[in-house]
């Protein structure tokens, strides 16, 4: 290969270069006709009752803590296995993060161990459908529902992904996507909330937008509104909204691909020996693969930067989700403390594993390549004495 295969890279073309046009020329660049577009098309994709765009995932899951009143006294569980987001989300707020450890082979979060942490603490409950493996919310949502905990799920890596035909999103009481630049589909930076939750979406809009009784279409005067509460800035601009209209047109085609991509790889390197693919079989489950994790066993545990440099010098971009469990990062560690036998299984995710590309920009020919060069790297480091 002459140049990078990376590992992730936004597909634009013309259709998104022309829109960014119109919208430069036109002057409105916020509380104009693209959000209200986006957010429409989104609702309908996603079957949702509300969507509501935000500036970023971390934005919009921000602001749903401190909608709920979640804040100092309060806790609310996480995955250890995640942006270190979705932790800070809860901690801005105030609130506890309480980090749960996640299943080996699929890396959600362990459903057994998020009933145990429940406490009267516990306000909301997170979870990450991580890699576009969503997670079954069956126990959470039943157990929630009778404690009258939130149930917030992190879809930042989850578009296109579902539970027994029930978009990421809709499982539990609100769900964020993110927009960022290698994710399913981008708008540079940016996040959308859905949720069943009228009341509630009612409340995200106010509170996104300074805490202002009427949004700007509304304004029967100029200038003329008052602050009814507390709020931020986390609105989405034109200018990121007309992007997504135009990428969530190509979603489809990007999905069929990256899941496309997804098997071939996933078939071709399934007998690697001392390698696990991070995946899971519920027949439930429609999976939007982010990217495909291998975690190394036995004797290639050792190997995982000497794989990576090589992929590298062979023009391969790969990655890590995640580089460390969140607990683990320095802030958390310091403020917390960290055990590492309640991560044990995150701590494998971030310790022995690599992420390797299946994203739509990847050609036939690119994604037989990585399959020769993994083989190639993993039999003869598998051989080696
Ligand atoms: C699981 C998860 N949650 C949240 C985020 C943050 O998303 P954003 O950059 O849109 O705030 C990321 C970013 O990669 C993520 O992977």
């Amino acid at each position: 290969m002459k140049k990078l295969i990376p590992f992730g890279k936004p597909l634009v073309d013309q259709k998104e270069l022309n829109t960014v046009s119109k919208i430069l020329k036109s002057g409105i660049y916020v509380h104009g006709p693209k959000s209200v577009e986006f957010e429409a098309k989104f609702k309908k994709f996603t079957k949702a009752r509300n969507a509501i765009s935000v500036s970023s995932c971390t934005a919009g899951m921000h602001l749903i803590y401190f909608t709920l009143g979640i804040g100092k006294g309060d806790e609310v569980i996480v995955p250890a296995q995640t942006h270190t987001a979705t932790a800070h989300a809860v901690e801005l707020t105030g609130a506890k993060p309480i980090f749960v450890d996640c299943d080996r082979n699929s890396g959600n979060i362990d459903q057994e161990k998020v009933i145990k942490k429940i406490n009267k603490k516990t306000k909301a409950i997170c979870v990450v459908h991580f890699l576009g493996i969503p997670v079954d919310l069956t126990k959470i949502v039943k157990v929630a529902k009778k404690k009258k905990i939130f149930v917030l799920e992190d879809c930042a890596l989850s578009l296109g992904a579902k539970f027994k035909k029930t978009h990421t999103g809709l499982i539990g009481d609100a769900g964020v996507f993110s927009f960022y630049p290698v994710k399913h589909i981008t708008t540079a930076e940016g996040g959308m909330i859905i949720t069943k939750n009228n009341k509630l979406a009612k409340k995200l809009r106010v509170k996104k937008a300074f805490g202002i009784d009427k949004s700007f279409s509304e304004r029967k005067i100029s200038g003329f509104y008052d602050a009814i509460d507390l709020g931020f800035n986390y609105r989405m601009s034109e200018i990121h909204a007309g992007i997504g209209i135009e990428q969530l047109e190509k979603f489809p085609k990007f999905l069929k691909k990256r899941i496309t991509n997804f098997n071939i790889l996933k078939k071709k390197i399934a007998k690697l020996k001392n390698t696990l693919i991070i995946n899971d079989t519920n027949k439930n489950l429609f999976k939007s693969h982010y990217c495909l994790n291998l975690v190394l066993k036995g004797k290639l545990k050792t190997k995982r930067l000497q794989i990576i440099n090589f992929l590298k010098s062979q023009k391969i971009g790969t990655s890590i989700y995640y580089p460390q469990p969140v607990p683990r990062m320095t802030y958390y560690r310091k403020k917390y403390g960290y055990n590492s036998k309640l991560f044990k299984n995150a701590s494998e995710i971030s310790d022995y594993s690599f992420s390797l590309p299946v994203g739509p920009h990847l050609r036939n020919d690119q994604i037989n390549y990585i399959i020769k060069k993994l083989n190639y790297i993993i039999n003869k480091l598998n051989a080696d004495k």
